[in-house]
């Protein structure tokens, strides 16, 4: 069953609760946390005390996606404030299997991140050490951008070499997912899909969440 992650940085804070819940009851598995440093994205959101904060209120999986040029310096503050997966980005970590082992050593499943331009062969020699890749759609830094056609194809070949490597990592896919391109984007082998501005900004959150789910009921493995 392909799962739906919600991205918070499309909520309103001010309805901040409410939102988080609509999406809950609607069925979402994962909650996608963008964390974002100024730096490695032209954007800032918020950090460990926000997660921490939301912790006692949801049952879901946090999914802590970090945006930042240093997240070596950060895991211990994102595994203590509550999150369940840790994922940093290829463009910015010279030592990939220390900073997965160190996320690993904390109790946490390790995620790794692709740009859209980042080829998929940087992976070649870590892909047994992840626990989810996930591929960017868009380039990282905000909600409702639109999608980049090239990663569909992208998508279909990490699950090819999933599949001829024998590895059982999720594949995970953030950016520009909306209910027209959900279902392509699930049959090239997505199985946890992101998606802030196509849940947050629809008239009706929760409707919007399910619908997202039930497009994708029966694809996936
Ligand atoms: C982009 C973030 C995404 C983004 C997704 O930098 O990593 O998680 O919030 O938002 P949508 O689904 O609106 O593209
Ligand atoms: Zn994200």
């Amino acid at each position: 069953m392909i799962k739906i992650a919600p991205s918070l940085l499309a909520a309103d804070i001010w309805y901040l609760p409410q939102q988080l819940q609509q999406t809950e009851s609607a069925g979402a598995d994962y909650l996608h946390l963008d964390i974002m440093d100024g730096c490695f994205v032209p954007n800032i959101s918020y950090g460990p005390a926000f997660i921490k904060a939301l912790r006692p209120h949801s049952s879901l999986f946090f999914d802590a996606h970090l945006m930042v040029t240093e997240p070596d310096r950060f895991f211990e503050d994102f595994a203590a404030a509550g999150a369940d997966l840790i994922t940093v980005h290829q463009e910015v970590c010279l030592h990939l299997h220390r900073s997965l082992q160190r996320i690993k050593a904390l109790g946490k499943k390790a995620g790794l991140a692709l740009n859209p331009a980042t080829p998929l062969s940087l992976t070649e020699e870590i892909l047994t050490e992840v626990d989810l890749l996930l591929l960017m759609g868009v380039n990282p830094g905000f909600s409702a951008q639109s999608f980049i056609p090239s990663v569909l194809p992208k998508i279909r070949r990490l699950r090819e070499l999933r599949e001829k490597e024998g590895l059982d990592f999720l594949i995970e896919v953030d950016g520009g997912v909306n209910r027209d391109n959900i279902r392509e984007i699930a049959g090239a082998g997505a199985d946890v899909i992101v998606a802030g501005a196509a849940i947050f900004h629809a008239g009706d959150i929760a409707a919007a969440a399910a619908e997202l789910k039930k497009l994708v009921e029966n694809i996936g493995r």
